[in-house]
């Protein structure tokens, strides 16, 4: 299996943020997450707001992408979000553009930037906000596996099972 870079933190700007003004210094497949972001960010400019300690939130960095496989990075990502949230017996979908959500709520987001250099790219950073136990969201449709489970849960054993789910499915896609 791919080998991995984990570095956690208790506060961040953004770990998206973070992995694209440090990319030079990590290696292929650096995770970060952070246990609170002063600026989280999400789709189309949009600030993603998460309680401290309540959820899962981690960038992936990715380097030299090929162009033509970048497309596989999105399955491969949602793959293993899905097979994940599916083991907590929770039906989840996929929705444009970067979405996961249980029945009309949003579960997941997820935000995919590049820098491109010619045929290749320099690199990807995937960005993923997973709502665990936060139960209100200032009456915007979203959802969390406590809200849905009824029980609080341990992000930490959530996140590290997430973290072999996908590293072990990586393999399958040719990014
Ligand atoms: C969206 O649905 O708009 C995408 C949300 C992505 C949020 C995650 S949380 C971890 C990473 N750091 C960020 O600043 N954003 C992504």
């Amino acid at each position: 299996m791919i080998p991995y870079t984990l570095l956690e933190f208790d506060t961040l700007n953004s770990t998206s943020d973070f992995l694209k003004e440090n990319h030079s210094y990590f290696p292929h497949m650096t995770m970060i997450r952070t246990n609170y972001q002063t600026k989280g960010r999400g789709q189309f400019d949009r600030l993603w707001l998460s309680n401290k300690n309540e959820n899962i939130m981690f960038s992936i960095l990715l380097k030299d992408v090929d162009i033509n496989r970048v497309g596989n990075v999105k399955l491969w990502i949602l793959e293993s979000i899905i097979t994940f949230i599916n083991l907590y017996q929770i039906n989840c979908y996929f929705k444009e553009p970067n979405d996961i959500y249980v029945d009309d709520k949003k579960i997941c987001g997820i935000l995919i930037e590049t820098q491109t250099l010619e045929t290749i790219y320099d690199y990807v950073v995937v960005g993923i906000g997973l709502n665990i136990n936060q139960e209100s969201f200032d009456g915007l449709p979203a959802t969390s596996f406590r809200t849905i489970l009824k029980t609080k849960q341990d992000i930490k054993k959530l996140f590290s099972k997430l973290v072999n789910i996908l590293i072990k499915d990586y393999e399958k896609y040719q990014i």
